[in-house]
């Protein structure tokens, strides 16, 4: 692991925050992440399931966690499973943790090695009546491959038909939407790697560079600051790429006059960062891109102050389409006409501004939370409203990270990272 050890107290408080929400008799089982294979004998990297992860802080494959707070066996109330390593193994496989290792990052006294794990778990759900699964019910998970949990979820359906099923998922959305302290601040720092990243590329972009050069700087500045890379496929898309939203091949060579828009955050210790600035490849922005970036600002800074305890967010996106179409209009690019006559489930603004403005950020980019409730202190939303209009090709989206508290305007966990136009122009042509 590149990052530093993370207080334990976290993982003991979250399992405590789960456990207060199960019914009585009832085990909870969480499964780490397959790695993924590619072909022949390569994998992708190892990325943890963010699940097991929040609860245990064991970032390595083949764990599971089972949680059974009722057990009569003490010891069996938090269990870890993990992959047996020892001095030879070691020498082999690389360092895994050891059971003394897996408590100091867990705070679970009880771990076994995986292969007692379908005995001991036998035992275990003999005494339960209900046990808790966890399935992945984020709204936009759309995924065809089978994961580790999936294929354990299945099995236990068979092997215990008698038992009641519970679902663990909207347990984990409530607990993991709400921050600590421990996670804002490692939130934080993943931001100010963001910062370095962003400082770097504004005083290397310059007529002629390359998308993926650009790409290259951003790479280099996390890595070098204990950063595992980017928290999600970086867009690094000049001129009218901006228009592209899920634009990824940063492939093309930035021309004087067009801006980039760069939406490209960096992870540390498994949290993510995300944001968005546009810079002018010159620069120096022309007049009209200076008028829809501060237009996108506007909106931005409103829908911020939005972001307060009690606020829903589908009231919240209504409004800020509502001050959108008001920054559309100024720009020229939507009248009253097309306003009257818009399809209310589809109103005029959407034509160039078609996304969402905020979502749940976290150990997932998209993070999980629940959507319909009101919004909390300590929930971490981002902030990216823009405006994309292919026809001057031009696309400008600005993004930032932000913490709710419980009363005044949010927190911002990037407030440090240019986003005025003067700053961003001054920084690259200092
Ligand atoms: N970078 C992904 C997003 O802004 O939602
Ligand atoms: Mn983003
Ligand atoms: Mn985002």
């Amino acid at each position: 692991m590149k990052y530093d050890r993370i207080d334990k107290q976290l993982y003991i408080k979250n399992r405590k925050n789960f456990t207060a929400q199960m019914v009585a008799n009832a085990l909870a089982v969480f499964n780490s992440n397959d790695i993924y294979p590619v072909s022949a004998d390569s994998t992708l990297p190892f990325a943890q399931h963010r699940d097991i992860l929040f609860l245990s802080g064991v970032d390595q494959e083949e764990s599971i966690l089972v949680l059974f707070p009722d057990a009569k066996n003490e010891n069996h109330r938090e269990v870890l499973f993990l992959k047996e390593t020892s001095d030879l193994i070691a020498v082999w496989e690389g360092e895994k943790l050891n059971k003394e290792q897996a408590f100091e990052v867990s705070g679970i006294k009880t771990v076994y090695w995986l292969n007692q794990f379908p005995v001991i778990f036998k035992q275990m759900m003999a005494e339960a009546s209900a046990v808790y699964l966890n399935t992945n019910e984020h709204l936009r998970a759309n995924t065809e491959v089978e994961t580790r949990e999936d294929r354990f979820i299945k099995q236990v359906k068979v092997d215990f038909p008698a038992h009641q099923v519970r679902k663990s998922a909207p347990i984990m959305h409530r607990i993991r939407s709400v921050k600590d302290q421990i996670e804002l601040d490692l939130m934080q720092r993943a931001c100010k790697i963001t910062e370095a990243g962003v400082r770097r590329v504004l005083g290397f972009v310059k007529p002629g560079v390359w998308e993926y050069e650009i790409e290259a700087e951003l790479a280099h500045e996390f890595l070098r600051n204990r950063s595992n890379g980017f928290a999600y496929t970086p867009i690094i898309a000049s001129g009218k790429n901006a228009c592209v939203l899920h634009y990824i091949e940063n492939n093309q060579q930035c021309k004087e006059g067009d801006v980039i828009l760069l939406d490209v955050g960096a992870e540390y210790a498994n949290y993510s960062s995300d944001l968005t600035r546009c810079i002018p490849v010159s620069g120096r922005f022309t007049d009209r891109q200076r008028q829809v970036y501060d237009a996108v600002l506007h909106v931005k800074k409103e829908a911020e102050k939005l972001l307060v305890p009690g606020t829903i967010m589908a009231e919240y996106h209504k409004e800020v389409g509502r001050i959108m179409e008001g920054q559309l209009v100024s720009l020229g690019l939507i009248d009253q006409t097309d306003i009257k006559n818009q399809n209310p489930d589809w109103p005029a603004y959407k034509k160039y501004f078609m996304h969402g403005t905020s979502h749940f950020l976290g150990l997932d980019t998209h993070d999980v939370g629940i959507w319909h409730e009101p919004i909390q202190a300590g929930m971490v939303f981002t902030c990216e409203p823009g405006i994309y209009i292919p026809e001057e090709g031009l696309g400008i989206r600005l993004e930032d990270d932000l913490v709710v508290q419980s009363s005044g305007a949010p927190f911002n966990l990037m407030k440090d990272i240019p986003l005025e136009a003067e700053e961003i122009e001054d920084l690259m042509n200092a």
